[in-house]
């Protein structure tokens, strides 16, 4: 079969580790895959940085919306993250162009993730974004097809690595806040702007897509109850301890007889739990469904290469899929299938 030719958007902590996963795993790839898996074109700002990364003889496109438009390639990926602006009109060039698209960004999903997955439908193509949620740990595919027929009742867990580091180094070492918070970025898990990390938007946005899968609604990111952990001292820490209890920034949605409720905040959960040995950078989610019962999947939430994992995964899966063949639908039924988002009073 013909090579996937792909062009990639954003080389910094996950675009440079997904460059270099493709070509030092590309002969295996190809052989999983039935088909070589070729990077022709990529995207960034700053042509002149050095990423550690070799892109000779790809070509360079100073503008991801050009590159979106006009390379020739089959599938685009999307690693600049934002809500607006590049992101969101690049993945559009794209999918207009019928090219599937693979992208991390949860803050352009939570945003418009319906409206993107009914065009990908329209033309045919594969939006896959397994990155977007809890790093590596493959929950989209989870809720999108493993779990297709079960009644999800509540998904809850810690969906930000950045935080789970924070409020675990803080706990064992002592460390300030103000620290720890510079270490998470130095190590490639914050976001460009870490206060969509601190302040609980980040695990909202991945909250609301997790809760579209789950429930089959329309994405409701502005209905979430917010409260992130910039508040937390090591003082409430060593209390909670005290008592019992670990301190965790949780996202949680559940359905109650009037509807979705969905909230992201701290919270106290008993010491002898899973989730409260879940440290550092690891995510963790919890899916609670009537013909399976509890699933809980656990594993690294962050980082270049955790995040390159799933968008890896992700890649293939678009290489595997023939042309004409029944795609599966992006947010796991079609578009016009969700229903309205229904609050919980
Ligand atoms: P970085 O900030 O490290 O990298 C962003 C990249 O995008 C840079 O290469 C930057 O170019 C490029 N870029 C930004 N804006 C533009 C633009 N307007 N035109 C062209 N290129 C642009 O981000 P990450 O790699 O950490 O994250 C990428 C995406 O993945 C985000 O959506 C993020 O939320 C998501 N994500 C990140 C995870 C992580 O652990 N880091 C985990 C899961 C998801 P330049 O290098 O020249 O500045
Ligand atoms: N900033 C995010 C986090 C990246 O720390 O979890 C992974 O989505």
């Amino acid at each position: 079969a013909d090579a996937l030719r792909i062009g990639i958007a954003g080389l910094g902590t996950v675009g440079a580790s997904l460059v270099a996963l493709l070509q030092q795993r590309k002969n295996e790839l190809a052989v999983t895959c039935g088909r070589a898996i070729e990077i022709v074109a990529v995207s960034a700002r700053n042509r002149n940085r050095d990423r550690g990364i070799d892109l000779t003889g790809i070509d360079w496109y100073d503008s991801p919306v050009e590159m979106a438009s006009r390379a020739n390639i089959d599938l685009f990926v999307e690693l600049m993250g934002g809500a607006n602006g590049a992101a969101d009109e690049s993945v559009r060039a794209a999918l207009s162009r019928g090219l599937h698209v693979v992208t991390a960004n949860k803050a352009l999903l939570a945003r418009c993730g319906v409206e993107l997955a009914a065009l990908a439908e329209e033309k045919g193509a594969l939006l896959n974004f397994e990155a977007a949620v809890a790093g590596g740990i493959p929950v989209i595919k989870a809720l999108r097809e493993s779990l297709t027929g079960n009644h999800v009742s509540r998904i809850y867990g810690i969906m930000n690595g950045t935080c789970n580091y924070i409020l675990t180094r803080m706990e064992k070492e002592g460390l300030s806040f103000a620290d720890c918070l510079k270490e998470a970025q130095r190590l490639g898990y914050a976001e460009a702007d870490p206060a969509f990390d601190i302040e609980g938007n980040d695990t909202a946005h991945k909250l609301a897509i997790l809760t579209t899968l789950a429930f089959g609604s329309q994405i409701a990111a502005d209905d979430i109850y917010l409260e992130g952990i910039t508040n937390i001292s090591i003082e409430d820490i060593r209390a909670a301890a005290d008592l019992g209890y670990r301190i965790k920034l949780l996202g949680v949605a559940q359905l109650t007889d009037s509807g979705i409720e969905q909230r992201v905040h701290p919270t106290m959960v008993p010491l002898d739990s899973v989730i409260a040995q879940v440290d550092g950078v690891t995510n963790a989610v919890a899916i609670e469904s009537d013909i399976l019962g509890e699933l809980l999947m656990v594993g690294p939430g962050a980082g270049g290469n955790a995040t390159a994992s799933a968008v890896l995964g992700d890649i293939a899966d678009v290489a595997k899929s023939r042309p004409g063949a029944q795609q599966v639908p992006a947010l796991g039924r079609p578009a016009a299938a969700l229903e309205p988002y229904r609050r919980a009073r």
